[in-house]
């Protein structure tokens, strides 16, 4: 008995050691944690059960008989973040380079369906140099049972991806099919084809940071929804994330102890708007204000900055937050930012999470490159995902609904439930001046005429009233009181039943 258990002890001591000291010592002189010190980072102390310490892969071709790590170059298992237990993976690069093998590959997979059948979400730490080149198609279709884990699982239970090292190749459809990718700056990268096959086929020189890092992923493809300064910021930003989502889709998010009155008057407010509709204020100073303990988790911070999505709490329970930002385009919506807000609608429906909706929009960006673009289509995805979505949802206009946007924004024909107005909201078809240069094309020659068309409009429809003489608003609410009331909208909508008719799935424009 005593001789086991020291070989036990023995092959786990082994197994823990990953590639080796050398190795090891490589990765953190690059600036990366080993994967089992990102665990220990992510999970509560002392909460990690692993699985499958001792795999090892089965293949013996380029002489891989004589070189079977434990473990398989990827650690697994549970354990919990502040207490709520979630599934994680965490390769390692230190073994062959975390790459992936049939057998790395069915560990990951054991993760995914236990995540799958108990209800928790999966948390994949990559640093990988992609399938394992040795093993060929065995690798190839490893990847692939792992692809279709991520379909079945999206929407079920909430997956994360946080991307610490190389990512390349079909690799990279993995995190892509996940909810949430993170990727640290300068140490980590993702491409389909890197910098030298580039060179090769388009005559492009470029470097792996410039072509796949966390600045281009964050910034300019939108791939990636946020960048850290390294491994241990990743993390503990990770587990904050965690703390805002439900385990699965039929458990609703965790509610927190809060400390922060929800019927907090903030008189700020009621000067928010600035005097000329024209001059831009900060969107996020309303989020704040409205927020328990100004506590906002922003997705996709860099890029689309004409609208912001996110996470807050009202009385302890998370809200998804979509809105304008007046300060970037004026507010406009516009491709990335269609495309942006409506991944976050549906995220935030698939998982049951209430959305507030803040709207201060002028309007479609106007352009060619917008039409050639496909606006029309992105666009649609936005008026979609808020159509589709069963959720609570609460709007609050602060100033400008313009036009077809004002549909979009989960206004109350979209199933909105609680549709507040600021006195400072502008609900019409366009601006006035816009629209009385097309009313009175035949007077545009006679400048005092068109202003006073211009003024004739602006009081006839630059204001809430027309709106909630419709019931298209359900209430006209002071700025001061925003927090309280979207707080009451919120707790009253609870316990909230809406079924869309069955289907098989819809048919989004993608
Ligand atoms: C087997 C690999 C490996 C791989 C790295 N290693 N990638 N072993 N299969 N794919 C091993 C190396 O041999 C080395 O072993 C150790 O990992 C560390 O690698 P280095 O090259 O020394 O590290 P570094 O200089 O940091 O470079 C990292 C790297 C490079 C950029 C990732 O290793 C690399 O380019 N690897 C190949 C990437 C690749 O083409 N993968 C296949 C992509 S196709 P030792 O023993 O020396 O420590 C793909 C298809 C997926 O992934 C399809 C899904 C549909």
């Amino acid at each position: 008995m005593k001789d086991i258990m020291q070989e036990l002890e023995s092959r786990r001591q082994a197994a823990r050691m990953g590639g080796g000291e050398r190795r090891i010592a490589t990765q953190h002189t690059k600036g990366k944690l080993s994967a089992r010190e990102r665990i220990d980072l992510l999970l509560d102390e002392g909460s990690f059960e692993e699985f499958d310490m001792f795999v090892a892969h089965r293949c013996t071709d380029f002489d891989m008989e004589h070189q079977r790590p434990a473990g398989d170059g990827v650690v697994t298992g549970w354990g919990t973040i502040n207490g709520r237990m979630i599934y994680v993976y965490s390769q390692d690069f230190t073994v062959l380079g975390g790459s992936v093998s049939a057998t790395h590959a069915q560990k990951i997979c054991k993760i995914m369906d236990m995540a799958m059948q108990n209800g928790a979400p999966v948390l994949g730490l990559n640093d990988s140099g992609g399938a394992r080149i040795q093993e060929g198609v065995d690798a190839l279709a490893g990847y692939a049972e792992i692809f279709q884990r991520n379909v079945l699982a999206s929407g079920v239970v909430p997956q994360i991806s946080v991307i610490m090292g190389p990512c390349a190749g079909g690799a990279v459809y993995s995190p892509a099919m996940t909810d949430f990718i993170f990727m640290v700056k300068d140490s980590s990268y993702m491409f389909v084809t890197g910098p030298d096959v580039v060179k090769t086929v388009t005559n492009e020189v470029v470097t792996a940071e410039e072509l796949g890092g966390a600045s281009t992923h964050t910034k300019k493809s939108s791939v990636a929804d946020g960048a850290f300064e390294n491994d241990v910021e990743a993390l503990a930003e990770v587990r904050r994330l965690v703390d805002f989502l439900p385990a699965n889709n039929r458990e609703k998010p965790p509610v927190r102890p809060f400390f922060d009155d929800p019927a907090r008057v903030e008189h700020s407010l009621d000067t928010l708007i600035p005097e000329n509709p024209n001059t831009p204020y900060d969107m996020k100073e309303l989020i704040l204000k409205i927020a328990d303990e100004g506590d906002f988790y922003e997705i996709q911070e860099d890029f689309a900055k004409n609208i912001i999505t996110g996470f807050m709490r009202l009385e302890g329970q998370t809200v998804g937050v979509v809105a304008n930002q007046p300060m970037v385009l004026a507010g406009c919506l516009d491709i990335d930012s269609s495309r942006k807000a409506a991944r976050f609608v549906r995220f935030c429906d698939a998982f049951e999470i209430p959305l507030l909706t803040l709207v201060d929009v002028p309007g479609f960006l106007p352009g060619t490159s917008q039409e050639y673009g496909g606006v029309i289509k992105h666009g649609a995805k936005l008026l979609f995902a808020y159509g589709e979505a069963t959720v609570p949802k609460v709007t609050v206009i602060t100033r400008k609904a313009y036009g077809g946007a004002y549909d979009v924004m989960s206004s109350k024909h979209l199933r909105g439930d609680m549709n507040y107005a600021w006195p400072t909201a502008e609900i019409a078809v366009m601006g006035a001046k816009g629209a009385t240069e097309i009313l009175y094309r035949s007077e545009l020659g006679d400048a005092d005429k068109i202003a006073a068309r211009t003024a004739e409009y602006e009081d006839r429809f630059a204001n809430p009233f027309v709106a909630a003489e419709r019931g298209f608003i359900d209430e006209v609410i002071q700025p001061k009181s925003t927090r309280r009331r979207v707080a009451r909208a919120f707790a009253s909508l609870r316990g909230k039943k809406l079924k869309n008719p069955w289907k098989k799935h819809d048919n989004i424009p993608l």
